[in-house]
């Protein structure tokens, strides 16, 4: 019997003016956070995920404005990732790509990091801020990589987070489609939202290895 890892912490949780890796879990809800600034609008140290993971964009927030562009750029920080473990790349799938449009439409008023209820594997990020991109996303994602160790297939202990990460390179999921979503009050942030088909985070199981 396969358990499946879904209602677990898949929460990610992040304040606009760290640019290191994360945070902890969301005990409150986003909204409820101190607004914090950055000059300028971007920390200093926010790292440039785009550009690490080599995407070039037309314009800056030209995901904002073609969901082309905006596929485009999941799809490539997400393969890099896989290519990294040496992993066939995923395929962006419409239907999933509409599923998370559809959920976060229904998380635009509260801008709250709960999941939806489907029977994808789902990666959902939450920013104070707007400026968050798909490559953020996926760069703190991926990041969960260090708090990993293969060899035990276990995590380390909370608030590290593990399961965005072992989502982005389970093996056996062949497709994505993800949604990006500034929320109705400007001051409640934004939401991210991946889902993966079919689903990945069966517990003790090898995100790497192919399951027949
Ligand atoms: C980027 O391109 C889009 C679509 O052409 C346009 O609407 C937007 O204003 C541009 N943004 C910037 C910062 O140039």
């Amino acid at each position: 019997m396969r358990t499946f890892l879904f209602s677990i912490v898949l929460l990610f949780f992040i304040s606009s003016v760290i640019s290191t890796v994360p945070a902890h879990e969301t005990p409150t809800t986003p909204a409820t956070l101190p607004a914090k600034r950055t000059k300028g609008g971007h920390g200093r140290r926010r790292r440039n995920a785009a550009k690490f993971f080599g995407f070039v964009r037309v314009n800056r927030t030209m995901y904002l404005h073609s969901e082309t562009e905006l596929a485009k750029e999941f799809m490539h920080a997400h393969n890099w990732v896989r290519k990294e473990y040496k992993l066939p790349a995923l395929e962006w799938s419409e239907t999933l790509a509409n599923f998370a449009k559809k959920y976060l439409q229904e998380r635009y008023e509260d801008c709250k990091l709960v999941h939806s209820s489907a029977n994808y594997g789902e990666n959902m990020f939450w920013g104070k801020k707007l400026h968050w991109t798909p490559s953020d996303a996926v760069y703190y994602w991926y990041k969960e990589k260090d708090s990993f160790d293969f060899n035990t297939l276990k995590c380390a202990p909370p608030p590290k987070l593990c399961e965005h990460f072992t989502q982005i390179v389970w093996r056996d999921s062949s497709h994505v489609g993800c949604a990006l979503q500034h929320c109705k009050n400007v001051g409640t942030g934004m939401l991210i939202a991946c889902e993966y088909d079919p689903p990945g985070n069966f517990v003790n199981e090898n995100p790497l290895v192919h399951t027949t």
